[in-house]
């Protein structure tokens, strides 16, 4: 597949609609598009879904997540996705928890035998992630969010990782007055897009 067609599938991780991160997310999306990827976005927000409980259904008698709720066609979506992105404000030092409770359904692309298995992801390996986030805090108040998934999202299959963060927005807009981090969404998309 030509890396022109990558299919990119976005999670809005933020509850409320239209402001910083939704800004970053569509900005990237709009690029991925433009360049000629299939996209879909979903707004968590929106959605009705639980996290993970660990019935283990996924690892026992199916090949996929055991719950069927509104998540499930975004987990069908993210299992095609070549790039991933992931867009969120910092929520108390971490993602929303609308975002890690779809997080936690991820679990359900391990495969069975995961702790000992060389291959460990019933996904393809080579994807990317791209991570958007957004913090009311200045830039040298929290760490980059993606660090502590790094190695989970890497296990998957999401072995690329990119990271937009800005900081020190808080209101809804403020993202609009800091035009480098939403030239930086453009330049990652059509990096991404670009070179196979
Ligand atoms: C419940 C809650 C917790 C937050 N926690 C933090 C935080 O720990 N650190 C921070 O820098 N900003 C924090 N913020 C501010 C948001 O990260 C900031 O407003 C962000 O731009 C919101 O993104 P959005 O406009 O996409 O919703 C918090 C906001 C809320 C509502």
């Amino acid at each position: 597949m030509s890396q022109k067609n990558m299919s990119t599938v976005c999670l809005l991780g933020s509850p409320r609609r239209h402001c910083n991160s939704d800004v970053l997310a569509q900005r990237f999306m709009q690029q991925a598009a433009v360049i000629g990827a299939p996209t879909q976005t979903f707004a968590l927000s929106e959605l009705n879904y639980n996290g993970c409980k660990n019935l283990f259904r996924c690892k026992n008698d199916l090949d996929h997540c055991g719950q069927s709720d509104d998540l499930t066609p975004v987990l069908a979506a993210i299992a095609q996705a070549e790039v991933l992105v992931l867009a969120s404000p910092v929520y108390f030092t971490s993602v929303t928890g609308q975002l890690k409770l779809a997080i936690d359904r991820f679990f359900s692309f391990f495969v069975p035998d995961y702790p000992t298995a060389e291959r460990k992801s019933r996904l393809t390996s080579g994807r990317h992630l791209v991570f958007l986030q957004t913090q009311g805090e200045p830039e040298e108040r929290y760490f980059d969010m993606i660090g502590s998934f790094s190695a989970s999202f890497s296990g998957l299959g999401f072995d690329h990782h990119h990271l937009v963060r800005a900081s020190g927005v808080r209101n809804p807009g403020d993202i609009n007055s800091d035009s480098s981090v939403l030239k930086e969404c453009d330049v990652i998309a059509a990096h991404i897009h670009s070179n196979s």
